[in-house]
């Protein structure tokens, strides 16, 4: 078997179909073993839950190809916890850590001609998800769903590589104070559409959320976590209930702490303090560590002094040091790395 004959460095963050994907069912009470497939389409009546009350959920990982050429997934047993969360907060069944992180391997190791050689820029890019599969017309929770995972090679998530991005402060709403904004549910994804359509015509990258209780605080975008640096080079990560819990966030305040010796904090963050900030930058799986020049306040303009043209010192540590972790160029802490045989 040969690499696919893919322009790794042309791709960007979209949908290629690869060979084999993971599917397994839930049905009278119980998970079947499930079994890797072929066919990319899926048959579900028109009266499924997902379809009508939207009772899904999904998560985001990668492969890698290292440095001496493994294929490898960063800590996909905190997407197997963290879809766990999401599937108990919307009446779905759990899908047993252990058999997610085997369905992973299973999918990477069928597509590994699909994974991007090492200095591509590309990745394999792993979406997991469940939906409710049987009818329901009444709103309560399926009884029958089906939880797949499927695999596609990306490029950067935000056009123009590592080119700083512009931010507006969002008027609409992610997340209610008691509602699923820490849960990777599908209804988050859709309700941001209408402004993130909106934010691209007005010719910012992103929305920049804050707390809708107060209007105070930051919170994330639509797809990734905020990391700020001080110009005495502590970084500083909003805390909030109604934010995911980025994997790549948490594992970045390790990196800064034990590999780059910087203080930490989580808090939350004013929106009235960005302008003391040096740096910004967005982090997630798909954004990975994406640089924030500017953000927007109502016209009012916080230029962090990192600038518009490249990423800012810290920020560019942080992300040297985290894709040289999962690159295979830096040692890992223990278990952030599964090895795909
Ligand atoms: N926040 C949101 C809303 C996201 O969709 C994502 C992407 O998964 C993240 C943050 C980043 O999370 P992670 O680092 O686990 O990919
Ligand atoms: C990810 O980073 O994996 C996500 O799910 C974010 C999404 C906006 C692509």
């Amino acid at each position: 078997m040969a690499k696919k004959d893919i322009k790794w460095g042309e791709l960007g963050f979209g949908y290629v179909k690869t060979d084999y994907r993971f599917v397994a069912n839930f049905k009278d009470g119980k998970w079947d073993e499930g079994e890797l497939i072929t066919d990319e389409n899926i048959v579900i009546n028109e009266c499924a839950g997902v379809l009508q009350y939207a009772q899904t959920c999904f998560e985001g990982l990668k492969a890698y190809t290292t440095e001496d050429g493994k294929i490898v997934c960063f800590r996909p047993d905190l997407n197997a916890q963290r879809m766990a969360e999401s599937c108990e907060r919307l009446k779905m069944p759990v899908f047993p850590v252990d058999k997610f992180v085997e369905a992973v391997e299973k999918v990477v190791a069928a597509n590994k001609d699909f994974v991007p050689p090492y200095g591509s820029g590309a990745t394999l890019y792993l979406r997991p998800y469940m939906f409710g599969s049987n009818a329901v017309i009444g709103v309560k929770p399926a009884t029958e769903y089906q939880f797949r995972i499927f695999a596609t090679p990306v490029g950067p998530y935000f056009k123009g590589g590592v080119k700083p991005l512009t931010l507006r402060i969002s008027d609409l709403d992610r997340a209610a104070p008691m509602g699923t904004g820490h849960i990777k549910a599908g209804l988050n994804y859709a309700m941001s559409l209408y402004n993130i359509v909106d934010a691209h015509e007005q010719g910012f990258d992103e929305n920049m959320y804050v707390d809708s209780a107060t209007r105070t605080y930051i919170e994330e975008t639509g797809g990734a976590n905020i990391i700020l640096v001080t110009k005495d080079k502590k970084v500083v990560t909003p805390k909030s209930n109604t934010i995911l819990p980025s994997i790549t966030r948490r594992s970045l305040m390790v990196v800064a702490k034990d590999y780059l010796g910087l203080e930490v904090e989580e808090r939350p963050v004013k929106v009235s303090e960005l302008g003391n900030f040096a740096e910004c930058g967005l982090c997630g799986t798909a954004a990975v560590i994406s640089p924030v020049g500017k953000v927007v306040d109502h016209g009012k303009e916080i230029c962090f002094p990192a600038g518009m043209t490249e990423m800012g010192p810290v920020t560019k540590k942080l992300y040297d040091t985290l894709t040289g972790i999962q690159m295979g160029r830096l040692e890992s802490p223990e278990g952030w790395i599964k090895v795909i045989e």
